[in-house]
């Protein structure tokens, strides 16, 4: 790893931080064959807020599980900071996520009989600690849930908190092994308006801190804030800025 500041006066071209690469999702039953994805290719760039906009039904869940190894292409593959996501063993591919991203969900999926604290500090224990000694775990929770402004909350139970506050919870949670990659699946599709900024800004802030922030979204306002992103429907790229897609047929998204 070369340090930045002996660099500064080269414009290095970042290398992505994901790859995808003619990625097809079929799902075959005894009745007929689905065609989830079709042809998907594109770059996610290191440290970027990057967006995957589309419709309800055009395959954006569909892609976050491909790019978080929890489900598998048909055909094509998936690079992660230069390193193929294969199949492997669920014990593997758990423990490879459990380093090298933080998922986020639209509706929290707190443990609800666990604080905030320990939310974030289970977080830890699952993921092995982002190469923190154990002792060192307890002060990582609270450092992560201050990076969200929560760490006055630390200590409330989930239904003891805002639904913002929840998400936010979860946002130190994603972050608490110190993954490279956030992914978010709808992160502010549950909040009202005013928390969904809030919350947004929150998550877009940590592209400052070296994260890359993937976020997936039906919503095109949102979708705009992207420093990058990808539009889907029916499974294809239809449009995209900033992320070397293949555009496989362009057609206008109305989400
Ligand atoms: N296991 C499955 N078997 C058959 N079809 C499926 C399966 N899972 C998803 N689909 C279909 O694949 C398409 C893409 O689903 P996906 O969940 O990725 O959409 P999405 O863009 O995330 O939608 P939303 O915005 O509603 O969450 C949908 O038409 C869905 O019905
Ligand atoms: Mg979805």
């Amino acid at each position: 790893m070369f340090h930045a500041h002996t660099y500064d006066h080269y414009q290095v071209p970042a290398s992505p931080l994901i790859q995808v690469e003619h990625l097809t999702r079929i799902i075959t039953t005894r009745m007929q064959k689905t065609m989830l994805l079709n042809d998907i290719t594109f770059t996610v760039p290191t440290q970027s807020l990057f967006a995957i906009n589309g419709p309800s039904g055009s395959g954006k869940s569909t892609l976050l599980n491909m790019l978080t190894g929890i489900d598998r292409p048909t055909e094509g593959r998936v690079i992660f900071a230069d390193q193929e996501l294969k199949a492997q063993g669920e014990n593997v591919l758990a423990r490879w996520r459990g380093r090298n991203v933080g998922i986020i969900f639209q509706f929290f999926q707190l443990i609800p009989t666990l604080t905030a604290f320990e939310n974030v500090l289970l977080a830890l224990e699952l993921g092995g600690g982002g190469g923190l000694r154990r002792k060192d775990w307890r002060e990582r929770a609270l450092t992560c849930l201050d990076m969200v402004a929560l760490s006055s909350f630390a200590h409330r139970l989930p239904a003891e908190l805002s639904g913002g506050q929840q998400q936010r919870v979860a946002i130190a949670r994603a972050l608490a092994n110190d993954p490279p990659a956030l992914i978010a699946d709808e992160p502010t599709g549950n909040l009202d308006s005013a928390t969904a900024n809030s919350v947004f800004t929150t998550l877009a802030n940590l592209t400052h801190q070296g994260k890359t922030v993937i976020y997936v979204t039906h919503d095109p306002q949102l979708a705009s804030l992207a420093s990058a992103r990808i539009d889907l429907l029916d499974g294809q790229i239809v449009n995209e800025h900033g992320a070397n897609a293949i555009i496989t047929s362009r057609r206008e998204v109305h989400s």
